[in-house]
């Protein structure tokens, strides 16, 4: 350490915290800096800088390891601008986070960070969040939603809010969650969950969206193993495109239509640009089913929601070995169970999928299950080019009676018109996983 930082080290301690205040601007430096390294949590010096520069003022995080032993939550912030220069690596005291993270309503869940404002401004300046999520991914053991495990970021509340360059490593759970905001921008997103252990990461979304208007995806990196980029019940205009995901289960729309009380429309999305690798699934919509279920594993009871998903555009996707890389589910929670895979309230239609190429794992293209109770109408492919990894490299298809590329099609209005070279009913015990090709009774290998 250089000696001018020993002296405001000295002052700052003094004024007893570690924020440098100068007119409008914050800056932080960690305690452990005065605290022969030692992680003391530096979360009160930051909520400190942001009660006194967060309106009308700036925050940076120097380029030193600041230790986050306890929640955060910087709403309400408003014209300001926030630069993080350094690595926030959030405690590992699970027992903590599963008792005092921050609701964020949705199924249960919980936050580590609660964060917005208005007229904000969050520049990623070659810092990063560091979720140690290893330790979480371990303590799950391939469980799904475990209860208080906390996303990484939330921005809530939120207009005009742009996050520029924002890195997450080893999120503990989803790495960004955007809800009940306007006007969002995300440019450079990178998020990066990948155990080292016998366990998955699990649930370590991407980038989600709650009850949202206009929000711009714009550049993502984003490697974990689960969704993608996940918008969820009301996120209307919605604009992704230049995006890598590798492993995961893809890009998608929901799942929606889990709470009766509260319809999920979801209006006016593209998503466009987009590279995904070794990933569970592609480009898709799922629903939950129209009848209630104890489902646990997605906070509590599920299905029976109402709600529209309209206009929706998936355009020049390049899949490489997606197990399902098209699909449309109405009971992604109800698969296999025969608890009503036909009763999904949830309409969906107008959804187009163009300049799709690449490889899915398997011998299956698409999977496109409708409802009974609301079957899809102008549900359209243009110019879907998929062919099976196998296929692509001459090999044959094993345990299979089918050797071509399937399309399944169930409850599609307008077949005809559609562009889609449906060859099969989807059949109705389906879930958003395959392990392994279908045959002709297009039941085999669905889970
Ligand atoms: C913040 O700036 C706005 C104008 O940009 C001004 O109206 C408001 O009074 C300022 N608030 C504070 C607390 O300084
Ligand atoms: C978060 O902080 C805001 C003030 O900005 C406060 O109104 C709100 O109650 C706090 N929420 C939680 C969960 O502590
Ligand atoms: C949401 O933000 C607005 C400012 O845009 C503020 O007036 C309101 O109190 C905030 N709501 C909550 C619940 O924090
Ligand atoms: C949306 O937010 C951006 C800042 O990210 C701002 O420049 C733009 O003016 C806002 N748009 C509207 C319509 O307010
Ligand atoms: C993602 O994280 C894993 C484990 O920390 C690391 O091995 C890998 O190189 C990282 N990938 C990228 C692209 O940073
Ligand atoms: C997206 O990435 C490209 C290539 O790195 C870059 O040229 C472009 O400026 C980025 N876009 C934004 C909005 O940052
Ligand atoms: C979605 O918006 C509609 C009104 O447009 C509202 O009735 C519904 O409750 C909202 N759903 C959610 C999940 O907030
Ligand atoms: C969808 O986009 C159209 C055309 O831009 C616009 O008129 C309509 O208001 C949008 N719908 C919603 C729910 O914002
Ligand atoms: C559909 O949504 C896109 C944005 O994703 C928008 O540009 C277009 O105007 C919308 N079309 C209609 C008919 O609302
Ligand atoms: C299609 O997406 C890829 C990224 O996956 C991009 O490099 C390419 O420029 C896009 N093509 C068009 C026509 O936009
Ligand atoms: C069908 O979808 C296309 C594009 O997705 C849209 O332009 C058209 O208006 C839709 N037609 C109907 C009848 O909804
Ligand atoms: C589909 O893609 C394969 C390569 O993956 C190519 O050989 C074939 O010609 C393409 N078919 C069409 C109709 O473009």
């Amino acid at each position: 350490m250089n000696l001018n930082l020993w002296f405001i080290a000295l002052w700052v301690t003094l004024v007893k915290a570690w924020v440098v205040n100068e007119g409008t601007t914050c800056t932080l430096y960690p305690e452990s800096l005065v605290h022969r390294g030692q992680a003391v949590d530096d979360a009160p010096s930051i909520q400190q800088a942001f009660d006194t520069c967060g309106t009308n003022g700036t925050v940076i995080f120097t380029k030193n390891l600041f230790h986050v032993n306890t929640v955060l939550n910087t709403t309400n912030l408003l014209n300001c601008d926030v630069h993080l220069r350094g690595e926030l690596r959030f405690s590992t005291n699970i027992p903590y986070w599963r008792t005092h993270a921050i609701s964020v309503v949705l199924q249960d869940q919980v936050t580590a960070w609660l964060f917005g404002g208005t007229n904000v401004n969050f520049y990623g300046e070659g810092g990063f969040y560091n979720g140690q999520g290893q330790e979480w991914y371990n303590a799950n053991r391939n469980e799904s939603n475990q209860p208080g495990r906390p996303m990484s970021i939330t921005f809530y509340n939120s207009t005009n809010l742009f996050v520029d360059s924002l890195k997450v490593i080893q999120p503990q759970f989803w790495a960004t969650f955007v809800w009940d905001s306007k006007n969002v921008t995300f440019t450079n997103l990178f998020v990066n969950a990948t155990s080292d252990s016998k366990w998955g990461t699990m649930n370590t979304d991407g980038f989600d969206s709650w009850k949202s208007d206009s929000i711009l995806v714009e550049n993502a990196t984003i490697i974990m193993g689960d969704d993608c980029i996940a918008a969820k019940g009301n996120t209307t205009n919605f604009h992704v495109k230049n995006v890598y995901c590798e492993g995961g289960t893809g890009i998608t729309i929901g799942s929606i239509g889990q709470y009766p009380e509260t319809p999920d429309y979801n209006l006016n999305t593209t998503f466009e640009n987009v590279h995904i690798k070794n990933a569970m699934d592609g480009a898709y919509v799922k629903t939950w089913q129209g009848t209630r279920i104890y489902t646990p594993s997605n906070g509590d009871w599920g299905g029976g929601g109402t709600g529209l998903v309209k206009n929706v555009t998936f355009r020049n996707f390049t899949m490489e070995n997606v197990g399902l890389p098209i699909q449309l589910s109405q009971c992604v929670y109800s698969a296999n169970t025969d608890k009503g895979c036909n009763t999904s309230k949830l309409q969906v239609e107008d959804v187009k999928w163009q300049d799709i190429r690449g490889t899915s794992r398997f011998n299956i293209a698409a999977s496109m299950y409708c409802s009974d109770e609301r079957p899809c109408p102008n549900i359209t492919f243009e110019n879907v080019n998929i062919t099976s990894v196998n296929a692509s490299l001459g090999l044959p298809y094993y345990n299979t009676d089918i050797h071509h590329e399937i399309f399944q099609c169930t409850n599609v209005l307008g077949q005809k018109n559609s562009g889609i070279p449906c060859n099969q009913a989807a059949p109705s015990n389906f879930s958003q996983w395959i392990y392994g090709n279908v045959d002709s009774s297009g039941l085999a290998t669905l889970t």
